[in-house]
């Protein structure tokens, strides 16, 4: 069985692709880059905001044509988020689809397209279900993503990943463990642990920051990420780790969603501006160039003009190194949903513009920073057509191009001194 997969939304989904990608090649399925070679196609969705589940549905109608021209045997499965949000609609809608499976029925998919089951709604949430024992596949040779958490309890009030992902569940420390020794065997070195507040894991005894040591002695790991922390979940532990410990990188991407404490109150972040500051103060303190990334809503329901220009002083403040800016989508079923929004569409457009452009301006000062310092780089790939340049990532996150050099390859760990940015791209040349 050939099998293709398309993945939108977030790393969670990335992650769950791959882990479902593995479950199918247990069975002897084999993946294939084309989907028109392919006897299943499996499409992960996101719900997050409205135009990720149109993107979704205009996609998976792009698969419509192969199972009518080309493989009337073609099974289509519709699995992530929307799978769960909007299900029974997608069946309604989009009659060829041929499953919708939850994130919590993973497990059932390589029997419904090599079994003869022929129920079509996989949706029940497992309060149990973490994929104990299984590994997902290793997509990228040298840096692997691994979810430690599944669900989210915190039900900010925008938000619809609770509704979708089901409760916040923790995996057992021992299988994580596992899977990054899995992973090690198989020669990757740097890990991205998964969650939607990684930060809040514990397992037992364990708890995040002891999660980052005992990953941190796994022989053949050298770089640690995370994403995302949730600002009230940094112990003053964690924060010491983070810190002190070499194998975890100097970058994170912490969520500030609004600058304004009124907001952050209606969004129901469970913390104030003061406990963010603090976070950021700290690490910024123990290194200037420690990587800061965000997520932030513009136009939420009740944001006045004030509250706005308190997150755009919040930007300047914090000088993030990248940040994703989302204008506020009503979902439904979500406690937001049901106030009224005053702000237009141009309004809400209008802030998030201005944000963009305070945010880009800041992105090339922090990138100016690095000119000059000679780097390690973990090389991911060829960055041209020609090959004649290659991409690397230093410990704190930022992409430099180089020039190729026969004796490098994706996964070395080289030195390169940063001397040229263009736009925004770093530029380097290896030093030997
Ligand atoms: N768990 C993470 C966020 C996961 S969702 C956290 O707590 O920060 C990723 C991002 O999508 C959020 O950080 C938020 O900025 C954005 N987002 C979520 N719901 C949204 C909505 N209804 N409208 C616009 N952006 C939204
Ligand atoms: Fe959504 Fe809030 Fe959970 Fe993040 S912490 S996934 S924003 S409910
Ligand atoms: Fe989207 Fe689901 Fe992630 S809604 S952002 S794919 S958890």
């Amino acid at each position: 069985m050939k099998y293709y997969t398309a993945t939108y939304g977030c790393q969670m989904n990335e992650y769950d692709t791959a882990l479902i990608a593995s479950m199918l090649e247990r069975d002897g399925a084999i993946s294939v880059d084309n989907p028109e070679e392919a006897d299943a196609i499996i499409v992960n969705t996101c719900s997050v905001r409205e135009k990720a589940e149109e993107t979704a549905i205009t996609h998976i109608g792009v698969y419509k044509p192969i199972k009518d021209d080309i493989n009337p045997n073609l099974k289509i499965v519709v699995t992530g988020c929307m799978a769960q949000n909007r299900g029974h609609e997608i069946m309604r809608r989009l009659p060829y689809v041929n499953y919708v499976v939850g994130p919590d029925q993973y497990r059932k998919i390589p029997n419904l397209l090599f079994g003869k089951q022929k129920r079509r709604y996989e949706l029940e949430f497992d309060r149990e279900e973490n994929y104990v024992g299984e590994s997902a596949k290793i997509v990228n040779p040298y840096s692997a993503q691994i979810a430690i958490q599944r669900g989210c309890n915190k039900r900010c009030s925008y938000c619809i990943v609770p509704y979708v992902r089901g409760p916040e569940k923790y995996r057992e420390c021992s299988d994580i463990l596992r899977e990054v020794k899995d992973a090690a065997g198989r020669g990757v070195t740097e890990i991205m642990l998964l969650g939607q507040t990684v930060n809040a894991y514990k397992d037992g005894n364990e708890d995040f920051a002891s999660l980052l040591n005992r990953i941190s002695d796994i022989d053949g790991i050298r770089r640690i990420r995370f994403t995302s922390p949730h600002p009230r979940h940094y112990t003053d532990e964690l924060l010491r780790v983070l810190i002190e410990n070499p194998k975890v990188c100097h970058q994170a991407h912490i969520p500030l969603q609004s600058g304004s404490n009124a907001m952050l109150k209606k969004m129901r972040r469970q913390h104030d501006m003061d406990t963010y500051f603090g976070v950021i103060d700290t690490l910024r303190s123990a290194d200037p160039l420690y990587h800061i990334s965000t997520d932030i809503i513009c136009g939420f329901v009740g944001e006045t003009d004030e509250d706005f220009e308190q997150t755009l002083e919040a930007v300047r403040r914090v000088q993030y190194d990248t940040a994703f800016m989302f204008i506020y989508s009503p979902r439904e079923g979500t406690e937001s949903f049901k106030e009224t929004e005053i702000l237009t569409e141009e309004q809400k457009k209008a802030r998030h513009t201005r944000l963009v452009e305070l945010q880009n301006a800041i992105t090339l000062e922090r990138n100016k920073l690095m000119l000059g310092r000679t780097e390690t780089l973990l090389v991911e790939r060829s960055s041209s057509k020609d090959d004649s340049e290659m991409l690397g990532r230093t410990d704190n996150y930022k992409k430099v191009i180089f020039p190729a050099d026969a004796s490098v390859k994706p996964g070395d760990y080289v030195q390169c001194k940063i001397d040229d940015i263009r736009g925004w791209t770093l530029r380097g040349t290896l030093v030997k």
